[in-house]
């Protein structure tokens, strides 16, 4: 029995960090998917290819999942099996195989949207079909026993799609009904390093704490204002809001040189607005220009040495393509 299954990538639009200490976030999925091929085995074996990510070829009994040390790339797909075999039992073993429609590179959650297909793939292979709120709790597992600290919001946006406002741990998964979002992306070239940067954070929180918790507060008022912006599609606004939210990022020490030369550049270009999406330091920077500034944005991102990245934002969560 074999099955695949695909869900989205996505790009955080406004919020992140304060998202990790309960504040709410608006975050999109984009059109790029991750795809997993997973089939049931009969041979007792966790076996699994992940080109995209240099694993080939990895195999190890199924009742190991999970221990000892497991390749980087390999992390997120074992842990999903074992999690997914700790709660709903079955016998036999399990074949995967991820192939990624982006680098991993980029900051558009491979890493979640690959647990959140496992999970859907074992949920349907085994008849255990679980409801999307089951789904995200289990994939939500899966990456805070990997990373430690993490809102889930992109796990939310794989397994749900769409434009969705957030409040970690999925205590808020709301669907903003919009039809359309003009979205310019670029790549900055540099990885960012989520947990380092949140990390780094906490520290100015305990050195610093009030400071940092009305940051957060008026991060969560630019979310708030941003929610009814976007549903007006009021781009101008949005441009804006997202000016505001990036200032409160730098003062959180997460800009990062190259993302911001990248905003900047896009400003001075005539966007809207322009911030980073994620973490910060590096993976994209986002930004929403009126029409006919377009092309001049996207050549100031790529003169300030970003990769403009075409995306369709908004797009379907979690879906099986063929059995
Ligand atoms: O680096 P990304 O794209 O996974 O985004 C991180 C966003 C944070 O709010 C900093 C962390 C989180 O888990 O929400």
């Amino acid at each position: 029995m074999k099955i695949i299954v695909s869900a989205p990538g996505k790009l955080m639009l406004f919020g992140e960090h304060g998202v990790v200490y309960g504040r709410p976030c608006i975050v999109t999925a984009v059109g790029q998917r991750m795809k997993a091929t997973v089939e049931l085995t009969e041979e007792p074996l966790f076996e699994l290819k992940a080109p995209d990510v240099q694993v080939t070829n990895y195999k190890k009994a199924i009742e190991d999942c999970g221990v000892g040390e497991i390749p980087k790339g390999a992390k997120f797909v074992e842990v999903a099996v074992k999690n997914f075999l700790d709660k709903y039992p079955f016998g036999g073993g399990v074949k995967v195989e991820t192939k990624s429609e982006f680098s991993s590179e980029f900051g558009f959650g491979s890493s979640s949207a690959s647990t959140v297909c496992v999970i859907k793939a074992l949920s349907e292979l085994t008849g255990t079909k679980l409801s999307d709120k089951a789904l995200f709790k289990l994939a939500y597992k899966t990456v805070l026993d990997i990373q430690g600290v993490a809102s889930g919001f992109d796990v939310a946006t794989a397994v749900y799609g769409g434009t969705l406002y957030y409040v970690t741990p999925g205590k808020v998964i709301e669907p903003l009904s919009i039809d359309s979002l003009p979205l310019i992306v670029g790549y900055s070239g540099v990885k960012a390093d989520t947990v380092t940067l949140v990390n780094q954070v906490s520290k100015l929180a305990e050195k610093y704490p009030q400071v940092i918790e009305n940051i957060y507060s008026q991060i969560e008022k630019l979310v708030e204002q941003a929610k009814v912006a976007l549903l007006n599609k009021d781009w101008l606004t949005l441009g804006e809001i997202m000016n505001f939210n990036e200032g409160l990022l730098a003062i959180l020490g997460v800009e990062g040189k190259k993302l911001s030369d990248m905003i900047y550049a896009a400003r001075d270009a005539g966007a809207y607005g322009a911030k980073l999406s994620g973490a910060g330091g590096g993976d994209c920077m986002i930004s929403l220009a009126p029409e006919e500034s377009v092309k001049e944005v996207k050549a100031a991102i790529t003169k300030a040495g970003g990769q403009v990245i075409d995306i369709e934002a908004n797009v379907e969560g979690v879906r099986i393509e063929n059995e």
